[in-house]
């Protein structure tokens, strides 16, 4: 057994939270622009080892697409029904894809009203024409929407569509389908195979390369994952949504305060037989946690890809309060980080919650994390759900708890929390400041990591993880901030 990760912390003695500690300088001998950030969660890799929060007021599609595209990962929530993380996951899927084979598609015969619905509610820009044997015989874009409401509400697809179809063979090249769309200039590029049958479909928005960092599958489509209950559906109408929903999710993240309970991992086990997908398992804080899942837990090992970890540590958090029972996010990914070197070092770690400057990032992965996972840092900004509001001249958004009052009367998450409970809150509602363009929050999360990353002389996170870091005392955490200053205290 190693004593790697608990000669760093000692985290038996005491239960260290990010301000605790400090990491020590190391020797650079590389350039900035050599460090390599990319982490890998089983066998997907992120070159940015962020992701964002499963929680209402912080993933939903937008944000999901976003985080991918930027090369990190965003959970979506599951506080709602089965339909709308169908939604979520279809549109998230869809967003981006070198070729579509899940294509959109409407008869000729249909209404104009209907085309229009579905790219509303697609969120695409064109659908495929296709007659009953699945032959092509147009396309209808945005642009062929015509202009008078009478043709919107009683016209037919047949009328409006563009007939002369641009089309691509099976399996051309991403060159030659560049090339035959800059000469027809169009933006959308059917797959037609010999006999008039459609294939697929490539868009030059998913061509292009336009975001390098991009978290994608084998297909050039965003990586996809979702938050889900421990507990197996009962009804089979909901098992059917469950199996539609993961056609288009590569990673579900079972999704409770506490998951180190024989009911969870019951319900676990009939979930990884039942879906084909990988699984993120958690939330727990604990190496003996950690250490059961991994030897006892007879999880199918192929589809058991990664640990989340931290319990009670989160911005909107209350369970260390109102229980009394806790594991704030640095000390359990020391102590998981300690289980996953002794018995199954595939298994990836992510650090959940507790994050409030940049700096707690590098920290969080010298104590073993391969990713992070923040709400607070995210919920600010525009992609996250919910309105911008305005307080004392202040612009805002609310950021909740899924363990507050609020989230938990929509009924959809009360399992992530002790099962019968439901008079104690285990989260805040409040509100953040709105701080716009996420981009810019990962931005300023990219350069805390990074520099930090040079400063301990660690060129990738694997290196990361080898940093010394020390127990700071309390006068040392007071210099550690700014101090002495006539404005600030
Ligand atoms: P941050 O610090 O980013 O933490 O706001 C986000 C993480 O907190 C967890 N979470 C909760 N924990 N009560 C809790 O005890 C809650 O109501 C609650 N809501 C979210 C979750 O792991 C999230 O990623």
């Amino acid at each position: 057994m190693t004593d790697y990760y608990r000669s760093k912390v000692k985290y038996n003695e005491i239960i260290a939270t990010f301000d605790d500690v400090l990491i020590q300088p190391g020797f650079t001998n590389f350039e900035p622009s050599e460090v390599d950030m990319s982490s890998n969660l089983g066998s997907y890799k992120f070159n940015l080892p962020i992701m964002s929060a499963a929680m209402d007021t912080v993933t939903e599609e937008l944000m999901a697409i976003k985080m991918a595209l930027l090369g990190g990962l965003g959970v979506l929530h599951r506080n709602c029904s089965y339909e709308r993380q169908l939604e979520m996951v279809r549109i998230v899927k869809r967003a981006r894809s070198f070729v579509i084979d899940d294509v959109a598609t409407i008869q000729p015969d249909e209404s104009v009203s209907k085309a229009k619905y579905m790219m509303d509610n697609y969120n695409i820009s064109g659908i495929v024409v296709v007659n009953e044997e699945n032959k092509v015989c147009g396309i209808f874009t945005k642009r062929d929407i015509p202009f008078s409401k009478n043709d919107i509400n009683n016209g037919k697809v047949k009328n409006f569509m563009t007939k002369d179809v641009i089309s691509i063979e099976p399996g051309a090249s991403r060159e030659k389908a560049l090339e035959v769309l800059f000469e027809s200039r169009k933006e959308k590029l059917p797959i037609i195979d010999k006999g008039g049958n459609l294939k697929g479909l490539i868009t030059k928005k998913d061509l292009a390369p336009e975001f390098p960092l991009a978290s994608m599958d084998s297909e050039g489509h965003l990586i996809c994952a979702l938050a889900l209950s421990p507990k197996f559906p009962e009804s089979t109408h909901a098992q059917k949504l469950l199996k539609e929903i993961e056609n288009y999710v590569d990673i579900f993240f079972i999704d409770v305060a506490d998951f180190y309970k024989t009911s969870d991992i019951k319900g676990t086990k009939k979930l990884m037989d039942f879906l084909d997908s990988d699984f993120v398992l958690g939330n727990i804080g604990t190496y003996e946690a950690a250490e059961h899942l991994i030897t006892k837990g007879n999880f199918n090992e192929d589809k058991f890809i990664g640990l989340k970890v931290g319990m009670g540590s989160g911005s909107i958090c209350t369970t260390s309060i109102q229980t009394g029972v806790g594991a704030p996010t640095l000390f359990a990914t020391a102590q998981v980080a300690d289980a996953i070197i002794d018995y199954n070092s595939k298994i990836s770690l992510i650090a959940d919650g507790g994050f409030k400057n940049p700096g707690d990032l590098p920290k969080a992965f010298t104590a073993g994390a391969d990713l992070i996972m923040s709400g607070h840092f995210f919920a600010g900004s525009t992609e996250s759900p919910g309105y911008v509001d305005t307080i004392q001249g202040r612009k805002v958004k609310i950021y909740r708890g899924m363990g507050s009052k609020e989230a938990r009367t929509s009924g959809y998450v009360a399992d992530r929390y002790t099962e019968g409970s439901k008079s104690l809150p285990e989260g805040v509602s409040d509100y953040v400041p709105f701080v716009g363009d996420m981009e810019g929050v990962l931005l300023s999360l990219k350069e805390g990591l990074l520099n930090g990353m040079i400063y301990a002389g660690a060129k990738t996170i694997d290196e990361m993880k080898k940093a010394k870091v020390g127990v700071v005392s309390y006068v040392g955490q007071r210099e550690s901030r700014p101090h002495d200053l006539l404005s600030r205290y």
